[in-house]
């Protein structure tokens, strides 16, 4: 029986290095265990509602900050079966952003953070977190990142990002490696 793929999910602010950790652990996790593993990424621009976000990112159009919400939001919902197709049929998948992105950034606007949330409650949970941190400041203010009450299910890892890439990866391969046969047994969890 094939076992299921994992969910990695990597969060942090623009220009921690996230996406160069997501192609090295999808790299480690493919030469090391020989697993089918694919990378995503949030906003998924190639989309339709993508491409809406994409022109909203861009600077090209203005839009209400609830509405704007609801459009990324939809933009993981879009993904949801493609998800639990992959991580059914074993494949990992380490991906870049995510929900508490989601909430993160628009509850920053001062929209209310349950309501961000639910938008996301019943989407595909995450097995494992590893939130990027440039300093300790950030890492103190990680409650913003969602608000801690939603942190508490999918394991939360904090890495020090100001360090060498090398330095980085070798740290999340080595947490990677150490969790992943405990994960693999546990049914693919659903955002409360
Ligand atoms: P991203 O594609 O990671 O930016 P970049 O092109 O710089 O790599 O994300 C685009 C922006 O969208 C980023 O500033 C974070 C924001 N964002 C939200 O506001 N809500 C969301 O749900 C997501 C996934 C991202
Ligand atoms: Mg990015």
């Amino acid at each position: 029986m094939t076992k299921r793929g994992l969910f990695i999910l990597f969060e942090g602010a623009d220009r921690v290095g996230k996406s160069t950790q997501v192609q090295s652990l999808t790299n480690h996790i493919s030469n090391s265990r020989n697993l089918p593993t694919k990378s995503l990424r949030f906003p998924d621009r190639t989309t339709p509602i993508g491409q809406i976000l994409n022109q909203y990112l861009q600077n090209s159009t203005n839009m209400d900050d609830r509405a704007l919400h609801l459009l990324f939001s939809s933009n993981r919902w879009e993904a949801k079966d493609s998800i639990l197709e992959l991580l059914n049929s074993g494949t990992n998948i380490v991906v870049d952003r995510y929900s508490y992105s989601g909430v993160a950034y628009t509850a920053a606007k001062g929209i209310d953070v349950d309501w961000c949330y639910s938008c996301e409650s019943g989407l595909p949970e995450p097995d494992i977190v590893f939130y990027l941190s440039m300093s300790t400041e950030d890492a103190t203010k990680r409650g913003d990142y969602g608000g801690e009450r939603y942190e508490k299910r999918p394991s939360w890892k904090v890495i020090n990002a100001n360090r060498t890439v090398e330095e980085v990866s070798n740290e999340i391969n080595q947490i990677f490696d150490f969790e992943f046969e405990s994960l693999q047994k546990k049914p693919i969890g659903t955002l409360k």
